[in-house]
C-alpha cells in the first residue's frame, strides 16, 4: 500500500515537470505501460495475503485511474501547447527580410546601350590602353607638341619627359583608340570605342578627372558627312526616343575637317530653357566630323581612297539628361540611395 502511494505521488511530481508531448509519452510508458511501474505493482499484488490484497488492490486501481485522468489533461494542455507555438514564432505579418539584389552601374548600363545600339548598325567594340602613349592621344591624332589644343586638355603625365611629345599619360579621350585602329584594322571599319579618360582639372557639378567616353569610327570608300549626320541622328533616336530634336553645329578638333558639335534638345524643358541646359534649350553630348586626311595617313590608310566619320559622346551626360541628374559626381558617389534608383 505504501509502495502504491510513493508511486503515485513520485509519477504526479514527475508529470509536473513534463514539458511536451514526447516527454509526456515516455512519462506513460514508464507508469502506465504495460512494462510501466503501476502496472508492474498491479501484476505484484497477487503476491500478498487476501486480507492486503484488496485494499491495496483498490488503492491501485484508484491511483492508475488518477494518473489515467492526469495523462489525459496533460495531453490536452500540452498539444494546445505546440499547436500554439508555431503561430506565436512566425508572424505572418511581418515583412520579409530583403535579399539585397546587385545590379549594373547606371554609366556602365548606359555604355552598355551605346553600345548596343551602334551594334546594331554593323559597329564592333575596339578597346585601348587607359595609360597611353602621348603618340596615340595627341601625335597620330594631328595633334603635335606644340599645337595649342594640348592646352584645351589638361593631361595627367606619367613620364617627365613626356611634354617633349614621347611619354606615356592618362589618356584625355578614346580617340585614342581611334588613332590605334587606323593603324590596325584595314578598311571598311567601323568600331565604337568605350572608355575611360582622364583629365587634369577642377572637379566640379559638370566636371571630373575621371570620367566615360565612347568614341566611333567608320572608314570606306564613299564614305560622307551625310554619314555621319544619318548615325549619329538615329543613334539619337533610339537612345532618346522618336521626337528629340538634334542640332549640328561647326566646331574645331585638330583630329577631324569639317568638325562638328552634335546637341540635343532639352529633354526637361523640350528646347524653352532651363537650369539643366543652361537657358539655351540644347544640350552637347558629342563631338564628330570627317576624320582628317592627316590621321588616316598616319594609319597607312590612303586618304585619297578612303573617306571616314568620327565621334566622340560623353558618357555621363545621356544619364544626367535622361534622368535629370544635376551633378556628376552623384555618378561618381557610390551612395546607394542614389544608385538603386536605376
Ligand atoms: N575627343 C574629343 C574630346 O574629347 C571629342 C571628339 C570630337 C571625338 C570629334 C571625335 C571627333 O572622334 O571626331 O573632346
Amino acid at each position: 500500500m505504501g509502495q502504491v502511494e510513493e508511486l503515485e505521488a513520485k509519477a504526479l511530481a514527475e508529470l509536473g515537470q513534463v514539458g511536451d508531448l514526447k516527454a509526456l509519452e515516455e512519462w506513460r510508458v514508464r507508469y502506465l505501460g504495460r512494462k510501466g511501474a503501476l502496472t508492474e505493482a498491479l501484476r505484484g499484488l497477487g503476491a500478498l495475503p487476501a486480507e492486503e490484497r484488496r485494499a491495496t488492490g483498490a488503492r491501485a486501481n484508484q491511483a492508475k485511474a488518477k494518473l489515467e485522468a492526469a495523462f489525459e489533461q496533460a495531453t490536452d494542455t500540452l498539444t494546445a501547447k505546440a499547436a500554439a507555438v508555431p503561430s506565436a514564432a512566425i508572424d505572418v505579418t511581418l515583412p520579409g527580410y530583403p535579399f539585397p539584389q546587385g545590379r549594373l552601374h547606371p554609366l556602365t548600363q548606359t555604355a552598355n546601350e551605346i553600345v548596343d545600339i551602334f551594334n546594331a548598325m554593323g559597329f564592333q567594340v575596339a578597346e585601348g590602353p587607359e595609360v597611353e602613349w602621348d603618340y596615340y592621344n595627341f601625335e597620330a591624332l594631328n595633334i603635335p607638341p606644340e599645337h595649342p589644343a594640348r592646352d584645351t586638355m589638361s593631361t595627367f603625365w606619367l613620364d617627365q619627359d613626356a611634354v617633349a611629345g614621347k611619354g606615356r599619360l592618362l589618356r584625355t579621350h578614346t580617340t585614342s583608340v581611334t588613332a590605334r585602329t587606323v593603324a590596325t584594322m584595314k578598311p571598311p571599319i567601323r568600331v565604337i570605342e568605350p572608355g575611360r579618360v582622364y583629365r587634369y582639372e577642377a572637379t566640379d557639378a559638370t566636371h571630373l578627372t575621371g570620367f566615360a567616353q565612347v568614341d566611333g569610327l567608320a572608314v570606306d570608300r564613299g564614305i560622307t558627312m551625310a554619314d555621319l549626320k544619318g548615325t549619329l541622328f538615329e543613334f539619337a533616336r533610339r537612345f532618346f526616343g522618336e521626337d528629340r530634336q538634334v542640332r549640328f553645329r561647326c566646331d574645331y578638333f585638330p583630329f577631324v575637317e569639317p568638325g562638328v558639335e552634335m546637341a540635343i534638345e532639352c529633354g526637361v524643358c523640350r528646347g524653352a530653357g532651363c537650369r539643366v541646359c543652361g537657358q539655351s534649350g540644347w544640350l552637347e553630348i558629342a563631338g564628330a566630323g570627317m576624320t582628317h586626311p592627316e590621321v588616316l595617313r598616319r594609319g597607312g590608310i590612303d586618304p585619297d581612297v578612303y573617306t571616314s566619320f568620327a565621334f566622340g559622346i560623353s558618357v555621363e551626360r545621356l544619364p544626367m539628361l535622361r534622368y535629370g541628374i544635376e551633378d556628376m559626381r552623384l555618378l561618381y558617389g557610390s551612395d546607394l540611395r542614389f544608385l538603386k534608383q536605376f
